[in-house]
């Protein structure tokens, strides 16, 4: 007796785990349960044992015979599963083919109120969202103790770098560098230190900025409203109200009749019936007078509206957080 019944049962487990074929698993079989094979001939040679031992031997031989025994049967199965596995794969079921990418609904909506600007005859800019804090306040006339300077309200990168807190700053940047008249528009993200249902840190705002000579809060208004009436309905109504930015005089925010409940009332716009969707007035003179511009000749009127407030109300989405969870669920409906 070579091999003590333990080391042929190992030896038999460690080959089985390689068995890659049917045709293997039949080998094995013979090489250890055949008529010659190695569990057999134990078996045989019990008889030749002492007999005290003989009883012990005897019984373990036969556990570890059925222990092949289930070993080889698990083996096969194991192989008829993952050849089923094979051939239930279809070659001729039609490809499932590549979902195409689309642009963010953020994306989209900076574009939509971009074209309807343009076909006003906007120029479209960009300006940078790491900023100076003289572009960001100093020059849009936000005195040095004003809250919006709060450290809990800006990212400040050092004493006079922040990450902007509005796209405002491109007004002074675009008037420094050419001679009225100004039509501009710029897109980008801005940052506040802001976290909530309707808040998220970084979001999206579009700047308007109009200047030249004999411009009245007027063009401001009929300017808007046009924009309005392209961008949500056109029997829209809008509401001016008046309010307080540093950068112009007289401000007023501008209300749109809540597009839930067409003005009734409901959760959406507080039960007022309207919804703010942007702030803006006329350029204040200070301002102005930072980047070198006549007074006494020109005026203007600019704006700024928060893109994602504009997408959840045209798309009827009522978490902010939405837009930036990328789930590919929410995205592609748009
Ligand atoms: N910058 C202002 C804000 O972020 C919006 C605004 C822009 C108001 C231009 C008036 C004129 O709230």
């Amino acid at each position: 007796m070579e091999l003590s019944i333990d080391k042929i049962l190992e030896q038999a487990e460690e080959e089985l785990e390689r068995i890659e074929d049917p045709d293997g698993i039949r080998k094995l079989q013979v090489k250890y349960l055949g008529r010659k094979g190695l569990v057999t001939q134990f078996l045989r040679g019990i008889s030749n044992l002492p007999a005290d031992k003989r009883p012990a031997a005897g019984k373990r031989a036969n556990e570890v015979k059925k222990q092949l025994e289930a070993g080889f049967a698990a083996a096969r199965k194991r192989l008829e599963d993952s050849q089923e596995a094979t051939e239930r794969l279809d070659v001729s079921l039609p490809g499932r083919g590549v979902l195409p990418g689309s642009l963010h609904p953020i994306t989209q909506v900076t574009r939509e109120i971009c074209d309807i600007f343009t076909r006003m005859g906007f120029d479209v800019v960009e300006g940078p969202e790491i900023e100076t804090d003289y572009y960001n306040f100093e020059a849009l006339n936000i005195p040095k103790d004003h809250p919006a300077r709060d450290m809990q309200d800006t990212f400040y990168i050092s004493e006079n770098i922040v990450l902007r807190t509005h796209t405002s700053p491109t007004q002074p940047r675009v008037m420094e560098k050419q001679p009225p008249p100004v039509r501009m528009v710029a897109p980008g993200k801005v940052y506040r230190c802001d976290s909530d249902l309707t808040h998220t840190p970084m979001f999206h705002q579009v700047e308007g900025l109009l200047v030249d000579e004999g411009i009245s809060f007027g063009d401001l208004k009929g300017v808007l409203t046009a924009f309005v009436h392209q961008m949500f309905d056109p029997q829209t109504s809008l509401r001016f109200r008046p309010s307080f930015f540093p950068f112009t005089e007289p401000s007023a925010e501008v209300d749109i009749r809540c597009v839930i409940c067409r003005g009734k009332g409901c959760r959406v716009c507080s039960q007022t019936g309207w919804l703010e969707i942007l702030g803006s007035g006329m350029v204040h003179p200070a301002v102005f007078e930072n980047v070198g511009y006549d007074t006494s000749k020109y005026t203007g009127f600019a704006f700024g509206m928060g893109v994602e407030r504009i997408a959840m109300l045209k798309y009827r989405i009522d978490d902010i957080r939405k837009y930036f969870d990328n789930d590919y669920r929410f995205l592609r409906q748009f």
